[in-house]
């Protein structure tokens, strides 16, 4: 008989989950059905989004019903297979759940992968997964950049932002600006990620914010690659260049808002500037997906972008794994090893 551990969502989060949202329990494997195969879920990627599948909220994928194991992307081996194209031993990735064992569907979500291309199999949930894809098509296809454009990163030093700062130098951008919590990350954005320019937000009005980044960037910013909303998106919006291009990827200082939301309350200079912002999805990307990943993986092996992971283990420390998402505390993509 074996035994999967899994994470479940017991109840929706009121603001920041606690512990008492959710419930680890342990059942028996289900016996697979022909076309099915059994994954061994060796490592879960923690993702900022998560927290709004918890909610019973209109958004682009269903709420994680109640009762069922949290959603998350995977990367794990097949252990037993009844589906063509799926062996034993074959590595795969997909939206599955944080569970020590996940059963997948040929033609389902989960993918065959070479881990061999890689140095760690947790890389097809960063760099070149859906945050690596992120940054990727979030800033080419939708922040548009031109050579010699000043960019600004919000959530610079985290697993989205740290790839787009780097990816602007690539595509010529004249000065990369990053804005991170703390002395630390900002000390990593300059030396390890090569932005031009790091600005600590911590314990900071948005008119101080704004002071800062009008030094560094005395003629506005062309672009803005937006990862936390609030003050910060506020500074940001009162140092546009014209014509200036916002791409709004996420908004991390709101998500665990048990009320109404901060908002960004800067937008008349969209006018003032005659900037755009435009929401951008990951997801809408998957079919170019390949593109993304050999560019990437090309950039990887020459050693124009590096990139951090952040590792915990064990299914029972999901909680406190998840928690460093909106506490600041992950180094890199967060990962929880199963
Ligand atoms: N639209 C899409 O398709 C898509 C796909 C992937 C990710 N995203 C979004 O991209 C953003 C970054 O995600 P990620 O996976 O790369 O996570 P991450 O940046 O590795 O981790 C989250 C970081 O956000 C910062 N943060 C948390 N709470 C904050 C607050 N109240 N104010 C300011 N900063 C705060 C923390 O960094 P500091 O220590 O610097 O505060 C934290 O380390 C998120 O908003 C996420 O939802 C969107």
């Amino acid at each position: 008989m074996t035994i999967n551990k899994r994470f479940l969502l017991a109840r929706r989060p009121n603001g920041a989950p606690v512990a008492d949202d959710f419930t680890l329990v342990s059942e028996e494997v289900p016996a697979l059905s022909d076309g099915q195969f059994l994954i061994r879920n060796r490592f879960a990627s923690l993702d900022p989004a998560m927290r709004g599948w918890m909610d019973d909220a209109e958004s682009y994928m269903p709420p994680i019903p109640l009762g069922a194991a949290v959603r998350a992307s995977t990367v794990g081996e097949v252990v037993e297979s009844k589906a063509e194209g799926f062996p034993v031993g074959q590595w795969v990735t997909g939206l599955n759940a944080i569970e020590e064992y996940s059963v997948g569907v040929a033609g389902g979500f989960s993918q065959p992968i070479d881990v061999s291309m890689v140095p760690s199999p947790t890389n097809f949930l960063s760099v070149l997964g859906a945050v690596g894809m992120t940054a990727y098509f979030g800033y080419l296809e939708v922040c548009k950049p031109e050579p010699g454009d000043v960019v600004l990163v919000t959530g610079a030093a985290g697993a989205v932002g740290s790839l787009v700062g780097q990816i602007a130098k690539i595509k010529g951008a004249s000065k990369v600006i990053g804005i991170a919590g703390g002395p630390e990350k900002c000390a990593r954005l300059i030396e390890r990620y090569g932005f031009d320019v790091a600005i600590d937000y911590r314990g900071k009005s948005v008119d101080q914010l704004t002071a800062e980044l009008a030094a560094a960037a005395p003629n506005g910013v062309n672009i803005i690659f937006e990862n936390v909303g609030g003050d910060i998106l506020d500074a940001g919006l009162n140092n546009l260049a014209m014509n200036a291009r916002i791409g709004l990827c996420g908004l991390i200082s709101e998500y665990n808002n048990a009320g109404a939301k901060t908002g960004a309350r800067n937008v008349w200079q969209l006018i003032v500037k005659r900037a755009s912002i435009t929401g951008l999805l990951v997801a809408d990307y998957v079919p170019r997906f390949m593109e993304g990943i050999v560019e990437m993986a090309g950039w990887m092996q020459s050693g124009k972008i590096v990139f951090d992971e952040h590792i915990d283990h064990g299914i029972d420390n999901a909680l406190p794994a998840f928690l460093r998402l909106f506490s600041g505390t992950n180094d890199g993509k967060m990962v929880l090893a199963l």
